[in-house]
């Protein structure tokens, strides 16, 4: 069995009769499981399953990986539960063709092998996989608001049992060929130059079965799953509320109505996957998702290929950021007045280098990249500068003239000033044409988004390789232009400052946490602010003030007079313990007004509109994405755009119109609104 017929597939039987079924993915650098991939191996297995061959072995001729998953950019596509049935239905006869052959069955798994890849390598009978940490395994769906749908949520479990399976699938969690060989989810984990051998060595001769402790299959039993699953539940709510994210809940549901009948659970999977997918929070996170693919690709790294970056302020952003990039394979230098701080910042590098990379060999060669360099000898070599120093606009011009000269002529300098406008900084400079704004956020390694912030003398160029850089150290870029507060602090601003009036208007503080968490938001603006540290708040909204429509509640200005700085000091809106916050409960008899989750969030939106109308962004998409991975504003509602959208323009003016007569102009609809 020799052919190419297929375009995606490529099919080999060695004379020891193994067929070797290479996976390729047409004009793609990366295999996803597209419809055409799909009928294409359809009609693969039922050539095997009506000559069963000695072996089978799927593999990928692709150098990033195995199987990335489903091709998500198809799933807008599906929008009735017919569309998805005829999908799943696909998936589920290859996987269970594959699972019925009679002959050994595996997966070489190297790169990424992730949803529905995943769950084609959970039905061959055997698995194995590159033992380097960049091959992850998983199964991520939770994240776009479905679950498996390929049988992945039966297999999975009767593989590594429900702890383990539910653990992965819940959290759509990365799992490593080291961690995956010890919950028996590969057989092996071995170098990828010995993965052939290790295939031929298993077809002909079956390795010991992995069993599953005693205590891990008695949660399976019908008796005791009811019980289980009220702790797996309670675990989730932590996390997210059912009527936001009911996919968890739904797989939950699943295994304890039907884990004892495999399969009927395969075709509960079918029933339940259609209806969560074409339910609005799937549809929104799986536009979240192709957001993020747009933001990546104006990231396009083309050939700029920055090797060295240098940067300047070692303090909570500057350490940061020069630990992510030395993370990310940078040779970084990092510059700082302060041995101290320079000091500190290695330390703070190493707890994130133990966290993220684990093996002590690449730990010692990230560390090994992040070079202290009081003297700023680095200046000569680097192709990027990123200057984290104080918010000073004359401190900062003063660097600039003392650094450009040392520069190559082509360095990029890269501010990552919150609030000054580059055109104030960039009159220092010789070439002011190379000054761009990389604004990143606070935790630098939590944070997903960067915004590129350009000026009228920004050259197109620095721009681009700056967008490029920022995909380089794997953060989606924004681009923006230079004015106050950006895209991520204008928008965010009006919503904090409205619930610290709410705040001066004696509204509960643990209540307005609760009617922003209960919209969606990650965490209430109270805690937000306290987190942040209200000095910053005060800062930016100052700044902000000076040039929009926004008042600086007093209150705010005497928490800070007082020293309330929040969680740093142990004391903010909140008192912390533990860098905990400590929320008071709600009095009992205290009537809520029904307005604080409008009032907040209506802010936020009135302000992203305004930001459109003065082209801060390119598109309302870029906008939507910009807030969801700046702000953390509610992924499930697909950002602000979407949001309104959703519940109608002239419903969300008039709903301005009655905040705006109840609390006075700062709820003005924008005149951007009739744009829209
Ligand atoms: P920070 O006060 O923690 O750190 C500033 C560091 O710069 C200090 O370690 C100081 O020793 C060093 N420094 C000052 N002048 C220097 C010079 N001439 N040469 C070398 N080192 C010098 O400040 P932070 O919070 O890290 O802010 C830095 C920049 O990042 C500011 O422009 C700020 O607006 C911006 N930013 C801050 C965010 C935050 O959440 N803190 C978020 C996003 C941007």
């Amino acid at each position: 069995m020799t052919n190419n017929k297929y375009k995606n597939w490529n099919i080999n039987q060695d004379n020891e009769g193994i067929v070797w079924l290479h996976i390729d993915k047409a004009d793609s650098p990366t295999n996803v499981l597209s419809q055409d991939v799909l009928q294409e191996l359809r009609e693969i297995v039922l050539e095997l399953e009506n000559k069963p061959p000695r072996g089978v072995v799927i593999l990928s001729d692709k150098e990033s990986g195995f199987i990335a998953g489903a091709d998500i950019k198809e799933f807008p596509l599906i929008q009735t539960e017919e569309q998805a049935r005829d999908a799943l239905n696909l998936g589920h006869a290859i996987c269970n063709g594959i699972e019925r052959l009679p002959c050994p069955t595996v997966a070489l798994i190297h790169g990424f092998c992730l949803g529905g890849g995943m769950e084609l390598a959970l039905a061959c009978r055997y698995r194995i996989a590159d033992s380097d940490p960049k091959c992850k395994m998983g199964l991520p769906e939770v994240k776009l608001g479905i679950h498996p749908g390929f049988g992945g949520t039966v297999r999975m479990i009767r593989l590594i049992g429900v702890m383990n399976g539910m653990d992965a699938m819940l959290t759509g969690r990365n799992i490593s060929s080291r961690v995956a060989k010890k919950i028996g989810l590969v057989n092996y984990a071995v170098p990828k130059r010995h993965q052939i051998n290790a295939a031929r060595s298993i077809i002909f001769k079956a390795p010991k079965a992995f069993k599953l402790p005693f205590w891990n299959r008695i949660l399976n039993h019908n008796q005791v799953r009811p019980h289980f699953a009220k702790l797996l539940i309670k675990k989730v709510e932590k996390k997210a509320a059912r009527a936001h994210y009911p996919s968890p809940f739904a797989m939950i549901d699943l295994w304890v109505r039907c884990y004892d009948d495999h399969q009927y659970m395969l075709q509960e999977e079918i029933n339940s996957f259609v209806g969560l997918i074409v339910g609005k929070t799937a549809q929104n996170l799986i536009r979240v998702f192709l957001l993020s693919e747009q933001l990546k690709s104006l990231g396009k790294t083309g050939d700029y290929n920055p090797k060295h970056v240098h940067v300047i302020g070692g303090g909570v952003m500057g350490g940061d950021i020069a630990a992510w990039c030395a993370l990310r394979g940078f040779t970084v230098t990092l510059q700082d007045r302060s041995t101290e701080t320079l000091a500190k910042v290695i330390k703070r590098a190493f707890g994130l280098y133990q966290k993220r990379l684990k093996d002590k060999r690449l730990i010692r060669g990230a560390l090994d990249r992040l070079i202290p360099d009081i003297r700023g000898d680095g200046l000569k070599s680097a192709d990027i500068v990123i200057e984290a120093i104080f918010e000073d606009a004359q401190v900062k011009r003063d660097l600039y003239a003392e650094i450009e000269p040392k520069l190559k002529k082509d360095t990029i300098i890269a501010t990552n000033t919150s609030s000054i406008p580059l055109d104030e900084l960039n009159t220092i400079l010789k070439k002011p044409e190379r000054l761009v704004g990389l604004h990143f956020f606070n935790p630098v390694a939590m944070m997903p988004l960067v915004e590129i912030v350009h000026s009228p003398k920004t050259s197109d160029d620095v721009t681009k390789k700056a967008a490029a850089f920022t995909r380089r150290i794997d953060k989606f870029p924004l681009p923006v232009t230079s004015t106050p507060g950006f895209l991520v602090n204008r928008v965010l601003m009006p919503y904090l400052m409205e619930s610290v009036e709410l705040v001066g208007e004696n509204v509960p503080l643990a209540l307005i946490d609760k009617a922003a968490l209960e919209y969606g938001m990650p965490m209430g603006p109270i805690e937000l602010a306290d987190t942040v540290g209200l000095d910053i708040c005060l800062k930016v909204a100052e700044i902000l003030s000076q040039h929009m429509d926004i008042a600086v509640p007093e209150r705010l200005r005497q928490m800070v007079e007082k020293g309330d700085l929040g969680k740093k000091t142990g004391k903010g809106f909140y008192a912390f313990k533990n860098g905990r916050p400590v929320k008071p409960s709600i009095p009992k008899d205290y009537t809520a007004p029904t307005d604080i989750q409008d009032r907040m969030i209506m802010r936020l939106v009135n302000e992203a509109v305004a930001c459109l109308r003065d082209k801060v962004v390119d598109s309302a998409d870029l906008a939507d994405g910009g807030i969801i991975f700046g702000t953390g504003f509610a992924p499930f509602r697909g950002g602000p755009f979407h949001y309104i959208e959703s519940r109608g323009k002239d419903q969300l003016i008039t709903l301005l119109d009655q905040l705006e007569h109840r609390y006075g102009p700062r709820f003005a609809a924008d005149k951007g609104w009739q744009q829209l």
